[in-house]
């Protein structure tokens, strides 16, 4: 071109799409800055688990995530169907959704319960007074009750458990720790929409899929 005809900007304008890596990378990134954002839409997820009678779905609290070893971590009751679903069939989707953004990611992972143990332990210790009042529930998550029940001790009402109080449901709490075997993101757009799906495991691929 000559160089009369140069566009006058100097700046180099940024017209390529992002690659499957960069997409990857930031995709993480969003997942990992979640849990600590109050607001944000990927702090809570549907997961979704095989049941006797078919699917079984629910939503739950992001509750960490590593992204470089490609593990994130929910809270549950350790009495709870999805932890009996879970022990029988530990593979399980985890589907996230981004309004703002228009981004939907579906994680495949390998569940692994903790109840017993050091990273128990450890989030329990994490977990504010308010956040534990759902596990000093007397009654089992899903059992019929001849009256509404508000998952926690009646007397309680909307009072805080003190600490010592508090540590009575640690025996009820439960960490699941999803290794993820691979995640597909979807990214809704009227110039067209942009898939990929990223494998770890059994081995590493990344690649762009028909939406
Ligand atoms: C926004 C939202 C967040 C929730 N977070 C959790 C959670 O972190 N852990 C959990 O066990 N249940 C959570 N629940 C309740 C579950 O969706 C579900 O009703 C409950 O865990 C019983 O599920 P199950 O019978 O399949 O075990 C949440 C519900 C909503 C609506």
């Amino acid at each position: 071109m000559p160089a009369s005809e140069q566009p006058s900007n100097t700046e180099p304008v940024q017209t390529t799409s992002p690659s499957l890596a960069e997409l990857e990378h930031t995709s993480w990134q969003q997942l990992a800055s979640a849990p600590e954002s109050e607001k944000d839409p990927f702090k809570t997820m549907v997961v979704a688990t095989c049941a006797d009678a078919g699917a079984d779905a629910r939503m739950v609290v992001l509750r960490q995530v590593d992204a470089n070893r490609k593990y994130v971590w929910f809270h549950t009751d350790a009495r709870a169907e999805k932890v009996i679903q879970l022990e029988a069939f530990p593979t399980a989707t985890l589907l996230f959704w981004d309004e703002n953004r228009q981004i939907q990611l579906r994680l495949i992972v390998e569940t692994r319960l903790h109840t017993d143990d050091y990273v128990a332990d450890d989030q329990w210790a994490a977990l504010w007074v308010g956040g534990r009042k759902t596990y000093l529930s007397e009654r089992k998550p899903g059992s019929e009750q001849p009256a509404p029940y508000p998952g926690f001790p009646e007397s309680l009402g909307e009072e805080l458990p003190t600490e010592a109080q508090s540590e009575e449901g640690r025996d009820n709490f439960a960490v699941i720790e999803c290794r993820v075997l691979s995640m597909e993101y979807l990214h809704l757009s009227r110039k067209g929409q942009t898939r990929a799906q990223f494998r770890y495991e059994p081995e590493s691929k990344m690649v762009w899929l028909a939406p």
